[in-house]
């Protein structure tokens, strides 16, 4: 039982590790981009190109871009870099 609950944690450890900038928005956005934040409020943001992914997050730090929820996102983008943010659309875009 114990055993298991160790090996649950490193397996976790790792996924974290790997992930890295895109980290904190798995939770909202799935693993692979594959969700729709919060029950829909957002696109499924795999389904956007790379370039769009970059537009859409550049957009959330200057104001220019967002829905009815942007005052999340702004929250989300504001820390990332321009490098942060074209490894995420490198790895989520398509
Ligand atoms: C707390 C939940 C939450 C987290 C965490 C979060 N997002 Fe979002 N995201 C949303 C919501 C809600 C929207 C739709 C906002 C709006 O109305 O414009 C959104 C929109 C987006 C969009 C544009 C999609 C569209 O609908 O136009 C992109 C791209 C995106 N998020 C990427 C990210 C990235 C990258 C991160 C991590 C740095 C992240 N999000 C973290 C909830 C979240």
């Amino acid at each position: 039982m114990k055993k298991s609950i160790v090996l649950v944690a490193i397996l976790g450890l790792g996924s974290f590790a790997m992930a890295d900038v895109y980290q904190k928005c798995v939770i909202c956005h799935g693993k692979d981009g594959e969700k729709a934040a919060l029950v829909n409020k957002s696109k499924v943001i795999k389904d956007m190109t790379k370039a769009e992914i970059v537009a859409s997050m550049k957009g959330y730090q200057d104001g220019t871009y967002g829905g009815a929820m942007k005052g999340m996102m702004v929250e989300h983008s504001k820390n990332l870099s321009e490098a942060d943010i074209n490894e995420i659309a490198e790895k989520i875009g398509k």
